[in-house]
């Protein structure tokens, strides 16, 4: 690319086509992301070529059906980010001296945590209804990569990496129990010992998941091999895995719904457990915090315990 100014390349290139290429990076295909700004995908490729014309470089490259960013493309996308949050930021500074507080509150949250975390956004829009929300439900492995990136404001997970490059808080518990069916021979029995467990056939959620790593924690300080008879890449698709008779597991307990044990799964009175984790919600150190993600930690912060508690207004 020919050295140009700053002004020079404001006039080659726009905010839109940042826009635009975010979404492509953001959603993994032109498909979508023009779905996601109701553009056509002619559209969205004239403008991808328009970006690219400007930079002077190519953004994408096609590899067979799948397409990655070049080594250019990252360094842009990492600015286009930068410029497209400082943009968001202005938008609800301003809305925030009008008194109102509107814009998009990016949320990722590890799967075990889509069992309250739509609650507790459901909560904080009713309070600020201008706020909208996009969610991100992925397991830790791929929250921590969307961490690295700065692609969302706020990260909700059960073990938040040791690095300085990061700030997290507790503010939720998240009990983790041995969850059985209630046919299970060791279903109802006192006292069931780490041995015992060590007898037991396992359901087990996938390497990368965050329960996954509190299992094999746990079953590394016994001296343990669990017995894996099944991995599986869902909380939900283990429940119904474990009611089947395939084994039993090691889970969030909020994974049972907001009342504990329920239906045909049982806890497991086990030693040690429940094993005492929580839920942190945090982001990138020196990250700029929009109006609405500040809001919504200082939500989590005064109001996270009750998250879990039924409604007075839900049926009974
Ligand atoms: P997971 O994470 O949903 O990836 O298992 C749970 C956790 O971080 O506690």
């Amino acid at each position: 690319m020919d050295a140009m100014t700053s002004t020079q390349l404001l006039r080659r290139i726009s905010l839109r086509q940042l826009q635009i290429f975010d979404a492509i990076v953001r959603t993994g295909n032109f498909t979508r992301a023009a779905e996601s700004l109701f553009l056509t995908q002619p559209t969205v490729s004239m403008q991808v070529r328009k970006l690219e014309e400007g930079i002077g470089m190519p953004l994408f490259e096609h590899v067979g059906k799948h397409t990655h960013l070049t080594d250019t493309g990252r360094v842009v996308y990492a600015h286009a980010r930068e410029a497209l949050e400082a943009l968001n930021n202005l938008h609800m500074e301003i809305a925030d001296l009008k008194g109102l507080k509107t814009g998009t509150l990016r949320l990722a949250v590890v799967t075990t945590a889509k069992y309250f975390a739509p609650r507790a956004l459901g909560r904080f829009c009713e309070r600020h209804p201008g706020v909208e929300v996009a969610l991100k439900v992925t397991n830790r492995e791929r929250l921590l990569e969307r961490l690295a990136e700065n692609i969302d404001d706020l990260y909700v997970m059960g073990h938040p990496p040791d690095s300085h490059d990061v700030i997290f808080e507790p503010y939720l518990d998240n009990p983790l129990v041995v969850v059985a069916s209630r046919r299970h021979p060791l279903a109802g029995c006192r006292g069931v010992t780490a041995r015992d467990l060590a007898g037991c056939s396992f359901v087990m959620r996938e390497p990368g998941s965050g329960t996954r790593m509190a299992t094999e924690n746990y079953f590394a300080e016994q001296g343990i091999r669990p017995r894996i008879r099944m991995e599986l890449g869902s909380n939900e698709a283990i429940k119904q895995a474990i009611d089947a008779g395939l084994g039993i597991s090691i889970l969030s307990r909020h994974t049972l719904g907001f009342d504990g044990e329920s239906g045909r799964l049982a806890i497991l009175d086990v030693e040690g457990f429940p094993i005492p984790w929580q839920w942190y919600v945090g982001h990138a150190r020196g990250k700029r915090l929009s109006v609405v993600a500040r809001a919504f930690l200082e939500f989590l912060r005064n109001e996270g315990e009750r998250i879990m508690e039924p409604r007075p207004d839900a049926a009974a």
